[in-house]
């Protein structure tokens, strides 16, 4: 007989991030930029979510911040329940570690290290965390053949598309299946079927391994497989809806044109 007495009351899980208050300028005086502004956001584990907006709005500044690249300039960071940027500094004792055991990014460039192959570019991160650089190599080889690049893992990154440079970076972020992990334009240099493989390796891992992704898009097609949008305008963040994003798709195509 099922029970209709209701359910024990499960510990709260703590989110994968929180920020509050964040703030980022650049420089001081009358040549500062303020990137942020008072950003306040939520990201569930397992959600993934996206960060739209025009050129020069801080999306990017704000995955930098988040991933430990930048640091704020005021307000809070959590990561996984842990308190990582308080106010004015890092709480964690070493950000590289934090980077590197809790943080995927994806760069808005490849940033291969051009002395590696492509298969040790992705396996270089699993066995600086230790693991033998025959299980590192496999795992991502693994990673290469579900982004479908794996025929090019022998390959010096310099001889790869763009496209091809892009997915390795992707396969490299995913690598130690982080739980935090930071997508800047990652389906930019894609075609329609690659981006949406990339689409499907980043829900997998949010939906296996409670992952909570940020990607910042101005691509149409992926919009409708983000959980929900965050828009940034003049480096102040807002909940945004889908269907307005898509109202605007001329001026982020504009854009985009005039960076390539
Ligand atoms: N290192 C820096 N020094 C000074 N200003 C900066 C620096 N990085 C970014 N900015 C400024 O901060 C603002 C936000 O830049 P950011 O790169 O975050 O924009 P974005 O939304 O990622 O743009 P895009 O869509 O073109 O990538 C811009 O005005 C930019 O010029
Ligand atoms: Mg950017």
């Amino acid at each position: 007989m099922i029970s209709s007495a209701p359910p024990p009351p499960q510990p709260e899980r703590p989110a994968g991030i929180v920020v509050s208050g964040l703030r980022k300028t650049f420089g001081s005086g009358s040549a500062a930029v303020t990137a942020l502004r008072d950003v306040q956001m939520r990201v569930e584990p397992g959600e993934v979510v996206g960060l739209v907006g025009p050129s020069g709005s801080g999306k990017s500044t704000l995955l930098k911040c988040l991933g430990a690249v930048l640091t704020p300039s005021g307000g809070h960071m959590e990561l996984g329940g842990q308190l990582v940027f308080d106010g004015d500094h890092w709480l964690h004792p070493d950000l590289t570690r934090l980077r590197r055991e809790q943080i995927g990014f994806i760069f808005q460039s490849p940033y291969l290290l051009p002395f590696l192959s492509v298969r040790d570019n992705v396996a270089l991160l699993a066995m600086l965390l230790g693991r033998s650089n025959q299980e590192a190599r496999a795992a991502a080889d693994q990673l290469l053949a579900d982004l479908d690049v794996a025929h090019r893992a022998d390959a010096m990154p310099n001889r790869l598309s763009g496209g091809e440079q892009q997915r390795v970076a992707i396969a490299r972020a995913l690598i130690n299946r982080p739980p935090i992990l930071l997508a800047d334009e990652p389906t930019a240099p894609l075609d329609s079927p690659r981006a949406m493989a990339v689409m499907d390796l980043l829900e997998r891992l949010a939906g296996q391994m409670g992952t909570s992704v940020i990607v910042v898009t101005h691509d149409e097609k992926i919009l409708p497989r983000l959980q929900r949008i965050y828009v940034v305008r003049d480096g102040v963040v807002g909940e945004g809806q889908r269907e307005r994003v898509r109202d605007a798709p001329v001026r982020f195509r504009s854009r985009r044109l005039r960076n390539t």
